[in-house]
């Protein structure tokens, strides 16, 4: 691997990547398959910027491009000059910084990162508004309970529209919400715009070197408080620097993880998805090997485990060949070094003599942390948030029924699509805008995902066989 990363073509390290919204996972139908639904899907990342003050709105918006030689563009206002930064400087840079900086004890830099990908989809029945208001909502909600962390949205525009940015007022509106907006590339075509290929985008959140550890959430996780906790414990060791949660049907959600960015482990994360993808797409059908998977065999009593207790010693999870199992590889095998949150339990995972090690299993570590009293028994920090997957994306319902349902109830009695809406209206009122906004993009029916549904095998093999035509380029250059 590290022979495979020193040869990489800078040009061949963009990024991959986004995220992915893998909704509805818990009725996700076989394993091995991707879920039907990725609605609209969502994505992106990426890179910090300086610190960035909350709640200081109307100012200070960082619109970062990734640009197609891997420079960042950084405006700090869209009046100011673009200043173009060379992504290996800020990778070294960053790290000094970090070395001689901060003491142990004090308090890192911590953000959230959500992913908004195939934004502007002319593909109807695509309208991206749904993700990008769930992200002012999860933002708003933060804030609330006085999270301090940065909030960032990663957007890729889909290569179906000719637009470079989101409309003025939803950028507008992530402006005042103090929301940093980082753009993506947009793929060269068409064909590399698959739910596949935006899963792998999320960990583009590796590249948000500005802060200590960085906390993805699919835009259709609705915090329920501060999650700092979250982060500040895997800043001050209790937890790993790297934490994925179990969830009912896989060993790794992709849609709440923690990770420590750093610009080197991109770069080998992106040839390690290369490598796999380039071994995979030989293999005969399905084209995976679900002993090795992404390159690691379960074996001498290593095992995955779910949230519910299933235990299992194949690659062969919901996801698996996404973001689901490159989470899990890149930060049990890779890293060597994670706390896996399974239901009340953590398993910390480290490294002896050179081999993956389970250190101890931590029990109630989380339970004075956490930040809501939350549905019974439901362990920390499963009971901190929802997932308003499926049908239970709040946009999906009628308007006007959420809204009865908010003047007649008691907050603490509303739904999850109807806090939803409320914390939508109580954002837009905060900035002013609430007049301005128009919520006709919550309507009472299912629309057709900005990404059609998700590739079985077949199609990600003649995905992955498109990107090795391109040499993995498949970015379109900018500008
Ligand atoms: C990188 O791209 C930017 C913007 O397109 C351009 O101004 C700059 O000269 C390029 N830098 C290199 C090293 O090619
Ligand atoms: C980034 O990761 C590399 C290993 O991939 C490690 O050698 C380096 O120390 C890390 N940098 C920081 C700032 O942690
Ligand atoms: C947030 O901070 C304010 C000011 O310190 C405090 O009054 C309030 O109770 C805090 N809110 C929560 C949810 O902790
Ligand atoms: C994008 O631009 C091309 C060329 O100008 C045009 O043919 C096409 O209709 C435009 N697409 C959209 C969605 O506006
Ligand atoms: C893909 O694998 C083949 C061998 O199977 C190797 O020759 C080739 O260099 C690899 N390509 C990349 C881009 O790693
Ligand atoms: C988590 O543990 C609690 C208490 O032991 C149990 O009631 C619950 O069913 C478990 N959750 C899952 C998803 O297994
Ligand atoms: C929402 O519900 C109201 C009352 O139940 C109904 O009149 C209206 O047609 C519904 N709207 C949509 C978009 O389904």
């Amino acid at each position: 691997m590290a022979r495979q990363w020193l040869n990489f073509r800078p040009q061949q390290l963009k990024l991959n990547g986004l995220s992915n919204n893998w909704t509805n996972r818990q009725q996700r139908p076989k394993r091995l398959r991707f879920g039907r639904e990725c609605s609209l899907v969502c994505f992106f990342v990426f890179v910090s910027l300086y610190g960035s003050v909350l709640w200081k709105h109307h100012q200070h918006v960082k619109i970062v491009q990734v640009v197609e030689n891997d420079t960042f563009e950084l405006k700090q206002n869209s009046n100011d000059p673009t200043v173009s930064v060379n992504v290996v400087d800020r990778i070294s840079d960053s790290s000094k910084k970090r070395q001689e900086g901060t003491p142990k004890n004090s308090r890192g830099k911590f953000a959230y990162a959500f992913l908004l990908g195939g934004a502007m989809s002319t593909k109807p029945g695509s309208d991206h508004r749904g993700g990008l208001f769930s992200v002012a909502v999860a933002a708003h909600n933060l804030r609330r309970h006085n999270s301090t962390a940065d909030v960032v949205l990663m957007v890729q525009i889909s290569t179906l529209s000719n637009a470079t940015r989101l409309p003025q007022q939803q950028t507008e509106v992530l402006q005042r919400l103090n929301i940093d907006v980082i753009y993506l590339p947009k793929y060269a075509d068409p064909k590399f715009e698959k739910f596949y290929n935006l899963m792998l985008e999320k960990f583009r959140i590796l590249g948000l070197i500005n802060y200590d550890r960085v906390l993805y959430l699919d835009y259709d996780v609705m915090p329920r408080c501060n999650l700092d906790y979250v982060l500040e414990l895997s800043y001050q060791g209790v937890l790993k620097e790297n934490v994925v949660l179990a969830n009912l049907l896989e060993p790794s959600s992709g849609g709440f993880f923690v990770l420590a960015p750093n610009g080197s482990d991109l770069l080998r994360l992106q040839s390690t998805i290369m490598e796999v993808e380039n071994r995979t797409m030989h293999m005969k059908f399905p084209h995976w090997d679900s002993a090795t998977g992404w390159g690691q065999a379960f074996e001498n009593g290593d095992y995955w485990i779910t949230s519910k207790g299933e235990k299992g010693y194949e690659w062969d999870w919901y996801g698996v060949q996404t973001d689901q199992g490159l989470l899990y590889y890149w930060t049990k095998y890779i890293q060597r070094s994670v706390s896996i949150i399974v239901n009340h339990s953590i398993e910390q995972w480290g490294s002896k003599d050179g081999r993956v090690w389970q250190e101890r299993i931590d029990e109630g570590v989380l339970q004075q942390r956490s930040c809501s009293a939350g549905p019974k028994g439901k362990a920390p920090p499963y009971r901190d948030f929802v997932h308003l997957t499926g049908r239970k994306k709040p946009w999906h319902s009628n308007l006007s029924t959420l809204e009865q349902g908010i003047r007649s109830k008691p907050m603490e009695k509303l739904s999850s699509e109807e806090l939803w809406l409320w914390l939508l209206k109580d954002a837009l009122a905060s900035i002013g805008m609430e007049s301005e906004v128009s919520l006709d993009f919550i309507k009472g029916e299912v629309e057709n995902a900005a990404l059609g549904t998700t590739p079985g095998n077949r199609q990600r093999n003649m995905l992955i066989k498109n990107k090795a035509k391109v040499g993995w380029n498949q970015y379109q250059h900018n500008g």
